[in-house]
């Protein structure tokens, strides 16, 4: 690298060097991306085995009105058995209402409407919001209420009052055969 006591024209050389490495390696374009990858990742295992990392979550014992927090790549997870008047509640609100549109169909899988999954995450500034185990706060929509900022999500986890932007995030996920567990990521 150049010192600062160097000559004009060695820093010049210098950089015509670096610019020189800086085209050949564009030019390598997706030759050059697939050979630094792999280095990229040894570097940083923990976060790459982490982004591929799943959770496996039994929800046959989960009781309609019940929840549990599970853990998914290091963030709380919500997994919530709906009765059928949260349900009821959630279907009764209208999108047009809602500053994030979704029906709890689109929230939930097929056959397992009554199933709720979500990031334990506020989409404010990331507190864990209350609601998610039996007789906490529910706040006054029903689902989950956000202690930091006192934002409001409804028995479909979507967000009704306060400063978070929009619903809780529904993570990728699939049921097993028998629908007694999911597997998130
Ligand atoms: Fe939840 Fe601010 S972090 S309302």
């Amino acid at each position: 690298t150049a010192e600062p006591h160097e000559t004009g024209d060695l820093t010049d050389g210098v950089r015509r060097r670096d610019f020189i490495n800086i085209a050949a390696l564009s030019a390598a374009g997706v030759g050059g991306a697939a050979v630094l990858y792999p280095l990229i990742s040894q570097m940083a295992p923990s976060a790459d085995v982490l982004a591929e990392s799943t959770t496996e979550v039994d929800v046959s014992a989960i009781q309609p009105g019940q929840a549990i927090k599970a853990v998914f790549r290091k963030q709380p997870l919500f997994v919530r058995r709906l009765t059928p008047a949260e349900m009821e509640a959630a279907d009764a609100v209208p999108l047009s209402a809602l500053r994030d549109p979704q029906t709890l169909a689109e929230r939930t899988k097929d056959g397992h409407h009554d199933l709720l999954v979500t990031m334990g995450v506020c989409t404010h500034l990331g507190c864990v919001p209350l609601g998610a185990a039996e007789g906490e706060n529910k706040g006054e929509f029903g689902g989950y209420f956000c202690p930091c900022h006192g934002s409001q999500f409804d028995t479909a986890a979507r967000i009704r009052k306060g400063p978070a932007p929009t619903n809780l995030e529904v993570p990728e996920y699939v049921f097993s055969p028998d629908g007694s567990t999911i597997t998130v990521g």
